[in-house]
């Protein structure tokens, strides 16, 4: 099949906020489909915080955009021709060739998922990479024991909307989260059983934490860093750790802004700080399905989305994301799903 489909491709390097003209909305002809190739129609896309880091030219674990490079991000997509024997026509892909309505997409390179089961969009979310991305550094960095007093920052995004109820779940002293609204805060308590929440807007993150947790605290789940991660080093009871999960506070100054954190009280409480990359823990993906599918299923988990329409809403929902315009995971709906 031949098919002339839209993609977003990156154009300009932004400096600070990525604006529109940061990318183009391009037509293109898909070519025929390879051996072990399948053609998918995106239902949903994601726009995730990493996203913005690879706009910058700058060495990391992922390379950096090319200018004139299409965008990529994580999308379900249903297949509409096939060449792979091990996924049928009509099947829903987890793929990342997101950013475009229409895709080829390598087999092996993309997951197939329960169709119809759950709305397609779950499969970025609550039973995808964000909260993959929540069980692992809860249970497998931070160490995450019953009983311990938790703290997670980005509280109300995709992320660690999860981390808290995890922990919570998983039998939590105490769950505290902080968030960037007043709104979101309230949700915090209110929707997903958080103990207490601060706004990080409203007052020194130090000041709030301490008051939180008079009693020290014994995880931290950092989606943040900065002000967050110092506070949480002078916070944190003796053998705490922290899961250095992202540091969206700083993916949009044009310099890195360094925050002195106090390494003595490392040392001398013993703490462990470690970051991780969800993708080096496939080993936990069973556990992952087992548990969190179960917590889904029981309706112990609450979940929210905050949705965008059309291929022309992605540069807004990236930057919404970025700004702190969603609650739970921002998504764009391309189309509906059909079961
Ligand atoms: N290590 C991994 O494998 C892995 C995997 C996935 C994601 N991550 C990381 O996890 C974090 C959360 O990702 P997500 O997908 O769940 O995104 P998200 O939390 O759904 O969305 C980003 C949120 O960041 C908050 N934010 C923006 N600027 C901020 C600032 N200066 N200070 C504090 N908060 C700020 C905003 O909420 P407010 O309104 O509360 O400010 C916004 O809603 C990111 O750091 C991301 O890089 C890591």
């Amino acid at each position: 099949m031949s098919l002339t489909t839209r993609e977003w491709r990156f154009v300009q390097r932004p400096v600070g906020l990525p604006g529109p003209e940061t990318y183009q909305l391009v037509e293109r002809d898909l070519p025929p489909l390879q051996p072990g190739q399948c053609l998918v129609r995106n239902l949903v896309l994601s726009v995730d915080p990493y996203t913005r880091p690879r706009m910058d030219d700058v060495p990391s674990y992922a390379p950096p955009f090319e200018l004139g490079e299409a965008m990529t991000g994580g999308a379900v997509g249903e297949v509409i021709e096939t060449r792979s024997a091990e996924v049928p026509l009509g099947a829903w892909l987890v793929h990342q060739a997101g950013w475009r309505e229409h895709a080829v997409v390598e087999a092996k390179a993309a997951r197939v998922v329960d169709k119809g089961r759950y709305p397609s969009s779950y499969y970025l979310g609550v039973l995808g990479g964000p909260a993959f991305a929540a069980f692992v550094g809860l249970f497998r960095t931070a160490g995450f024991e019953p009983g311990d007093s938790v703290f997670v920052s980005g509280a109300a995004g995709a992320v660690g909307s999860m981390a808290g109820q995890f922990a919570s779940l998983a039998g939590a002293k105490r769950v505290v989260g902080s968030a960037g609204s007043a709104e979101k805060t309230k949700y915090l308590v209110d929707e997903l059983g958080y103990d207490a929440a601060f706004n990080y807007k409203d007052g020194p993150v130090l000041q709030q934490l301490q008051s939180a947790f008079p009693d020290g605290l014994d995880v931290f789940f950092d989606n943040v860093g900065s002000d967050h991660l110092a506070a949480a080093v002078e916070v944190l009871n003796e053998f705490g750790r922290v899961a250095v999960c992202g540091t969206i506070s700083a993916y949009n100054a044009s310099e890195h802004r360094a925050v002195p954190v106090n390494a003595f009280k490392i040392v001398t409480k013993r703490l462990r700080l470690q970051g991780f990359l969800a993708f080096d823990h496939e080993d936990l993906r069973e556990d992952f399905d087992s548990r969190v599918g179960t917590w889904l299923e029981n309706g112990q988990l609450t979940y929210r989305e905050t949705i965008s329409q059309g291929i022309e809403a992605v540069p807004a929902a990236f930057t919404g994301m970025l700004t702190g315009t969603n609650t739970g995971k921002a998504i764009i709906r391309l189309a509906d799903d059909q079961v």
